[in-house]
């Protein structure tokens, strides 16, 4: 071999080295699609998002309050670290359900998205996610509640573990500084307006007493508006609320059951329920979004949109990640 041919053959050698894993990456990427896209069920189970749409709709009828829950839980499972319907896991011999901490409080109706799961797992089993499930029944209850018609992607897969011991981290409290809330929302790329738009969720659904004695007893908040606090007492009378009894005032009075931007004018009005919702409508960050929202609607419903979306894209598990779950409250077996 001449010297020539020598120094072709080790070219060629070098360069199928160095393409070698450059094909491997590429058929990786191939086989495995990752994020999430509009109408991923069309092929696997092209009815999927129809069935959940007809469930919400009966369920809603049936009992107007699940509604509340769509939503809420699209904030109690997407805000912790990811939407992997880990909120759904119940507690296990070894782990605590996220459920059963403090921060989920109230959380309730969760039979009915096993429900809305029984109905789609008859016309394709093991094909639809519960965390795609919880997402779809919260765009779905906004629209029963009147609220807007949100476009939302599918193809999350379910995650395996509760987040219980790491949820305080991520779900603000009730009586949270808003410096805080807003650095929480922040961190999964929610803005200042995503963030007053999506506390607009508080303008349906309530609040239990435990939650808000501690603005009536010992004495009264005085940031309180006087003509709320009536009512108030009226529905909180014990400091110490009786466990058994169950106490609650609604969050917006006016409005109760409609998504809409009623909440804006109630906190601008001293009457937000929670010492969160009373500093969105006084802190400097928040208050021009909180007046700009009361006074449109359109506004509220555009930003609420986009939030939600951000919200529900947060960290999904996606292509061969996790699973997809037979029951929502508990993780596959592995055989
Ligand atoms: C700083 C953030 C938030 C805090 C501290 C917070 C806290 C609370 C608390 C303490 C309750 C009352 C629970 C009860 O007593 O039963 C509640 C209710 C509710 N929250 Fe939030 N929340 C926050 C953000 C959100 C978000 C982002 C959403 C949805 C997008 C949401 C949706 C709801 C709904 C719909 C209810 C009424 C539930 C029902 O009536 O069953 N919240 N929230
Ligand atoms: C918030 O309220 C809880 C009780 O729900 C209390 O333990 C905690 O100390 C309060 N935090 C602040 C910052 O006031």
């Amino acid at each position: 071999m001449d010297s020539k041919a020598l120094f072709f053959l080790a070219i060629l050698s070098l360069s199928l080295v160095s393409l070698t894993p450059a094909f491997a990456q590429d058929e990786e990427t191939d086989a495995k699609p990752a994020g999430l896209v509009m109408n991923f069920y069309k092929d696997s189970c092209p009815q999927a998002e129809d069935i959940i749409t007809e469930q919400v709709k009966l369920l809603y009828k049936r009992h107007k309050n699940t509604a509340f829950s769509w939503l809420r839980n699209i904030f109690h499972d997407c805000a912790v670290q990811s939407c992997d319907a880990s909120l759904l896991l119940d507690s296990t011999r070894r782990s605590l359900s996220e459920k059963e901490t403090d921060r989920s409080f109230g959380l309730r109706n969760f039979r009915y998205l096993d429900t809305i799961k029984e109905a789609v797992e008859r016309e394709c089993p093991g094909v639809v996610s519960c965390a795609d499930i919880l997402v779809l029944s919260g765009r779905d209850g906004i629209v029963a509640l009147g609220g807007p018609y949100i476009p939302l992607k599918t193809g999350r897969r379910d995650g395996r573990k509760s987040r219980a011991e790491i949820l305080e981290q991520y779900l603000p409290d009730h009586n949270e500084s808003m410096s805080v809330v807003l650095e929480r929302f922040a961190s999964i790329g929610i803005d200042t307006p995503g963030v007053v738009a999506l506390l607009g969720a508080h303008s349906v659904g309530r609040t239990h007493c435990v939650k808000l004695v501690h603005r009536l007893y010992p004495e009264v908040d005085p940031a309180f508006n006087p003509n709320h606090v009536e009512h108030m007492l009226h529905k909180c009378p014990d400091s110490i609320p009786d466990p058994k009894a169950v106490q609650y005032v609604r969050n917006d009075r006016g409005t109760p059951m409609i998504l809409d931007n009623n909440y804006y004018r109630n906190i601008l009005d001293n009457k937000g329920l929670l010492i969160v919702d009373h500093q969105l409508a006084t802190d400097k960050r928040t208050k021009p979004y909180v007046k700009k929202m009361a006074k449109s609607q359109d506004y509220f419903f555009k930003e609420f949109g986009r939030a939600i979306t951000i919200l529900s894209e947060n960290n999904p598990l996606t292509g061969t990640q996790g699973e997809i779950r037979q029951q929502c409250s508990v993780a596959n077996k592995h055989h």
